[in-house]
């Protein structure tokens, strides 16, 4: 697998998954377009991604909630590299609400993960018709599998898997391929940029692993695999699916345990 030549643009490229993706793209030499909000971070992940490949990645500050920010993130990208072949929209928000608790966690949510993710899309368009290149969009499992606490995440991310489909269909004529990887849970700092303390993170995902199939949670490497996978022209008959990494947590509790 190769990306020599390849443009690569990541949201959420400062930090767990999109950060992993950043290395693995760099590692198969893509030319890398790095979007975060927090500077520090990402800088240090074009550092990284300097080291493996010797390609300075571009370095975009922006919030994909913010349209002006989604245009920015486009134009930035094609005045320096002239073209884009592969988007990766992994760029999200988690936080913990129920029905009950207040509108506004829904309203913040839903600015990021759907409408940031459709803006950008939107925007990006144009350009990987020109290439006939790909998206790839960071869902969840939480799209399919219900977590009352989470209930505006576990929407938003089940919007993008309708997106996926809409989007794959009209753009397959046009040779544009959009799939998702849904992963399960990944130890990353999503959960304590909601305001979960690193304790209270850190017993979360061992309880779960009580109740995941094979016993482990995937790793931010894991869930980058498959994100590189679905880019590259390996995955050239794949569009409009979703690529569950959960360990087996799909699949729910046997009931019957033989
Ligand atoms: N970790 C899990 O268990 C898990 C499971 C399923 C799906 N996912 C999905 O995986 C994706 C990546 O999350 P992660 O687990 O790697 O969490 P993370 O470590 O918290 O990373 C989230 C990334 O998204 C960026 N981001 C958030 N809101 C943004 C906004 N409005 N504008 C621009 N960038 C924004 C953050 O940027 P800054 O830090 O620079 O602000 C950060 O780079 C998310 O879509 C998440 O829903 C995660």
């Amino acid at each position: 697998m190769d990306f020599k030549g390849k443009v690569v643009l990541i949201t959420g490229a400062s930090s767990g998954i999109g950060a992993c993706c950043a290395l693995n793209f760099a590692k198969l030499s893509a030319k890398l377009a790095l979007v975060g909000r927090n500077e520090k971070k990402l800088k240090e992940i074009i550092d990284h991604c300097e080291n493996e490949s010797g390609d300075k990645p571009l370095k975009i500050i922006a919030d994909i909630s913010i349209e002006d920010d989604n245009k920015r993130i486009i134009t930035e990208t094609i005045n320096f590299f002239g073209k884009i072949d592969v988007l990766i929209n992994n760029a999200g928000m988690l936080l913990m609400a129920g029905l009950m608790d207040d509108i506004t966690n829904y309203d913040r949510i839903s600015a990021t993960n759907i409408r940031g993710t459709y803006l950008l899309t939107q925007q990006a368009v144009p350009h990987l018709i020109k290439t006939k290149g790909n998206i790839v969009i960071v869902s969840s499992i939480l799209s399919s599998v219900p977590m009352p606490a989470l209930m505006p995440y576990c929407m938003t991310k089940a919007a993008l898997d309708m997106f996926t489909k809409c989007v794959a269909l009209e753009m397959a004529p046009k040779g544009v391929r959009v799939n998702s990887v849904n992963p399960g849970p990944v130890a990353t700092n999503l959960f304590m940029a909601a305001g979960i303390s690193d304790d209270l993170n850190k017993g979360l995902y061992e309880s779960m692993k009580e109740s995941i199939p094979l016993r482990k949670i995937a790793t931010v490497e894991d869930i980058a695999n498959m994100v590189v996978f679905l880019a590259s022209d390996s995955a050239s008959c794949i569009t409009g699916s979703f690529h569950v990494v959960d360990s087996g947590l799909h699949l729910g509790d046997p009931i019957i345990h033989v």
